[in-house]
């Protein structure tokens, strides 16, 4: 990411949490504060932006099109970012509410964009620490506009400026008021991509060392076909585009029947490494709206030794 820019997919995954909330049911994933936390001018530009691209991507269907609602609503059908964000974002949570059960005390959600965790469930962060941890430039921004909406900042909600980049996790919690001693559980969502291997191992290492065993990491990665021209799915390599075009390339995936061993040298038990067909068969089954898991996308969940 660039040093000063405000990361896109941040915005653009919290409009297709907003959208997901407001127009569609059955919900994979209810984020009702979504659409207050985008600006509505933001909104409102990317709203048109993609409504328009049906006339590149489908200009027959443009053509048929009455009106903006309905050329968003058959765009929106074919990326994989609605799938993709509201099935990661459901797991995250049913495993955090699991995990509090058994006396997770704190949680860490590593880029975490414009997540709205800490608002939407009171019932659980009462029962937290919550540590927000995100890209310096991603993270002002959040602030602001959280202060435009005079949301309440409780105590047990801390911000943590962090650049994944420079491996600094470790000084970054340690500077807080987290407590390495109380078991926590980590999300990392929508970021492994967007990083170097080394970087990401950086962090899982970092982490592994930070938290006690017994503590939780949730992470989303692609695997290494994404990147492969002559296996990747269509959608996908749309998707690899797209992210390219906002400045934020995505770079690294991994290879799924190798994790387990890879991220136990870094101190991590894999618990659940999910594949497409594995997120089809929980969240998206007997849907009649033309969502189905995103090709390549797999979740992972890992323990502390
Ligand atoms: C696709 S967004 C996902 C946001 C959020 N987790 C979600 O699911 O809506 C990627 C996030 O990773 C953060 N990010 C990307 N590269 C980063 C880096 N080098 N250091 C810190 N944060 C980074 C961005 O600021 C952004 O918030």
């Amino acid at each position: 990411m660039q040093e000063y820019q405000i990361s896109l997919t941040a915005i653009m995954s919290a409009y297709l949490r907003a959208y997901h909330s407001r127009h569609d049911n059955p919900k994979i994933f209810d984020d009702f504060l979504a659409h207050r936390i985008i600006p509505e001018e933001r909104q409102a530009l990317i709203e048109q932006g993609l409504a328009n691209s049906l006339k590149l991507s489908d200009p027959e269907r443009a053509a048929v099109c009455p009106d903006q609602a309905t050329a968003l609503a058959w765009v929106l059908r074919a990326m994989t970012g609605p799938p993709n964000i509201l099935s990661r974002s459901r797991y995250t949570e049913d495993s955090l509410e699991e995990a509090i059960r058994q006396g997770v005390e704190q949680y860490v959600i590593l880029g975490a964009g414009l997540d709205t965790f800490a608002f939407r469930r009171p019932d659980l962060v009462k029962q937290l620490r919550v540590y927000e941890l995100d890209h310096p430039a991603t993270q002002t921004f959040k602030r602001h506009r959280l202060a435009e909406l005079k949301w309440k900042i409780t105590p047990n909600l801390n911000y943590v400026p962090i650049d994944f980049t420079q491996g600094n996790l470790t000084a970054a919690l340690t500077q807080s008021s987290y407590a390495p001693q109380a078991k926590s559980f980590f999300s990392w969502l929508g970021v492994t991509m967007y990083l170097t291997r080394d970087e990401v191992y950086t962090t899982l290492r970092a982490i592994a060392n930070i938290a006690p065993a017994g503590s939780t990491v949730i992470f989303d990665y692609l695997d290494t076909d994404a990147y492969d021209p002559g296996k990747a799915a269509s959608r996908v390599q749309g998707m690899l585009k797209l992210a390219q075009h906002a400045g934020e390339p995505m770079k690294t995936g991994f290879e799924p029947s190798t994790l387990a061993a890879d991220i136990a040298r870094l101190g991590l038990r894999i618990q659940d490494n999910l594949s497409p067909a594995d997120i089809e068969e929980r969240y998206f089954q007997g849907r009649v709206d033309g969502y189905y898991a995103c090709e390549h996308v797999h979740f992972a969940r890992a323990v502390i030794k």
